[in-house]
């Protein structure tokens, strides 16, 4: 299965990127201290879809996504919507800056996808 590296000194803090992988957009956010904290202040049992931040990163600084919404599978906008994260233009669902689902039709969280970081440098997806 291919796999794709990711050097993590191109992304600043604060932004976000998109790369493809097998076919798809996969969503990489390099989130700041208040962002992370923010995702962890929500109460998860008010979740559609109940997720801790923690279950959903593997440093909570990065976090990394399939850029597919779970209602149809359009690719939501970042930096966008209600919740400080991603929003899905084609049925109005709002996704929170740990990716969860929090308004809207879509069913689940956006989905993590198989990463891991062979280096304090370098990501790999897949
Ligand atoms: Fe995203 Fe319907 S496909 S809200």
């Amino acid at each position: 299965m291919a796999k794709v590296e990711v050097a993590l000194n191109s992304i600043p803090e604060g932004k976000n990127v998109v790369i493809k992988w097998r076919g798809k957009p996969i969503f990489i956010r390099h989130r700041t201290a208040d962002e992370i904290e923010e995702a962890n202040n929500v109460n998860v049992a008010s979740l559609r879809d109940p997720e801790t931040d923690e279950a959903r990163t593997k440093k909570p600084e990065w976090l990394v996504m399939v850029g597919v919404c779970t209602h149809l599978g359009c690719v939501p906008i970042g930096e966008a919507g209600e919740y400080g994260g991603w929003f899905c233009p084609c049925h109005g669902s709002h996704y929170d800056i740990s990716g969860r689902i929090r308004k809207g039709p879509a069913p689940l969280n956006l989905e993590i996808p198989a990463y891991d970081f062979p280096t304090d440098e370098t990501m790999v997806i897949g």
